[in-house]
C-alpha cells in the first residue's frame, strides 16, 4: 500500500460507506504496520473541487439554510447537517495535511490521520442522528469554508496549521458551551443524544486543536517566524476574517489546546 496516494484517493473519495471503510482499514494496516510504502515521490497535486461537490449542493455562505429551532425536527436537521458538513470537511482536511506536507517526522503524519479517524467518526455519528431523523448528508446545501481555507493554504504548512487546524477548529470550542445550553432546555431523547454527540466531538476537538498549535510552532521554528505573528496567515487564508473582537472564547479551552496568553490576548482585544 503506497502511503501518500493512498491519502490523496481517500481526500477525493465520496461514497460514504466506502470512504469510512477504506479509512479505516488503511489506519489499520498502518498501526499493524504493513507492507505500507512512503511513496515520498508521488506527486503533490493542487486542490480540486471538494470531494463533498458530489454529495452535496453547493451554495454561498449567505444561502446555507439557518437554524433557529432546536426544539423542532427541522431545526435539529438543519444544526446536525451543518455540524456533518464541518466534520466531513475536517476528515478531507486532516488527509490532505499528511498527504501534502513531506518530510515531516512520522509523528506529523500520525497524528493528522488520527484526526482523520476522529473526525470521521464524528461524522458517522452525525449522520446516524441525522438518519434517525429522516435525514442524511446531502439533503441541504453547504458552503466550501473549510475547502476554501485549504486551498489559501496548501503551498504553506505554517499557514495550513495556524489558519485551518488551529484557528476553524478552535472557533468550534468556543461554540461549545452555548449550543450544549441551548440544546440542554430540551429534555427528550433524541436532544439527549445530540448533547452527548456534541461533548464527544469538543473533548476530542481540544486534541485536535493542540496538534494544529504544536505544528503550527513547529512549522514556525522551520521558517524562524514569529509564532505570535499568526494574523496575517489567518487573514490570507479566510479573507475577510477579523482577528481580535472575540466575545466568546473558550479560554479554558483554548488554553488546554496550546494558546498563549499573548495569543488569547490579541484575539480577544477590542477590534476598531
Ligand atoms: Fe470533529
Ligand atoms: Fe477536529
Amino acid at each position: 500500500m503506497k502511503f501518500f496516494r493512498t491519502l490523496s484517493e481517500l481526500r477525493g473519495a465520496h461514497d460514504l460507506p466506502q470512504k469510512l471503510q477504506r479509512l479505516g482499514d488503511f489506519a489499520a494496516a498502518l498501526e499493524r504496520h504493513e507492507s505500507v510504502e512512503f511513496d515520498t515521490e508521488a506527486p503533490v497535486v493542487p486542490l480540486g473541487p471538494p470531494s463533498y461537490s458530489a454529495i452535496c449542493k453547493i451554495v454561498h455562505g449567505s444561502e446555507v439554510p439557518r437554524r433557529r429551532n432546536l426544539g423542532s425536527g427541522e431545526g435539529r436537521i438543519i444544526f446536525l447537517h451543518a455540524l456533518a458538513h464541518i466534520e466531513y470537511s475536517a476528515i478531507d482536511l486532516a488527509l490532505d495535511s499528511a498527504y501534502r506536507f513531506r518530510d515531516m517526522p512520522p509523528q506529523f503524519y500520525e497524528d493528522w490521520l488520527n484526526v482523520a479517524l476522529d473526525e470521521a467518526r464524528h461524522f458517522a455519528m452525525l449522520q446516524s442522528l441525522l438518519g434517525e431523523l429522516g435525514s442524511g448528508y446531502g439533503a441541504l446545501p453547504v458552503h466550501t469554508g473549510i475547502h476554501d481555507a485549504m486551498v489559501r493554504s496548501e503551498d504553506s504548512l505554517r499557514r495550513r496549521m495556524v489558519a485551518a487546524h488551529r484557528h476553524l477548529e478552535a472557533n468550534g470550542l468556543d461554540a461549545h458551551p452555548e449550543l450544549a445550553r441551548k440544546m440542554s432546555l430540551f429534555d427528550d431523547p433524541m436532544a439527549e443524544r445530540i448533547r452527548d454527540a456534541l461533548k464527544i466531538i469538543f473533548d476530542d476537538e481540544i486534541a485536535h486543536v493542540a496538534a494544529g498549535d504544536f505544528w503550527y510552532r513547529y512549522a514556525c521554528t522551520l521558517d524562524g517566524s514569529n509564532p505570535e505573528d499568526f494574523a496575517a496567515d489567518i487573514e490570507m487564508a479566510i479573507p475577510g476574517t477579523k482577528i481580535g473582537g472575540k466575545k466568546n472564547l473558550n479560554l479554558d479551552a483554548r488554553r488546554r489546546a496550546g494558546f498563549s496568553e499573548h495569543d488569547l490576548a490579541v484575539m480577544s482585544r477590542p477590534v476598531a
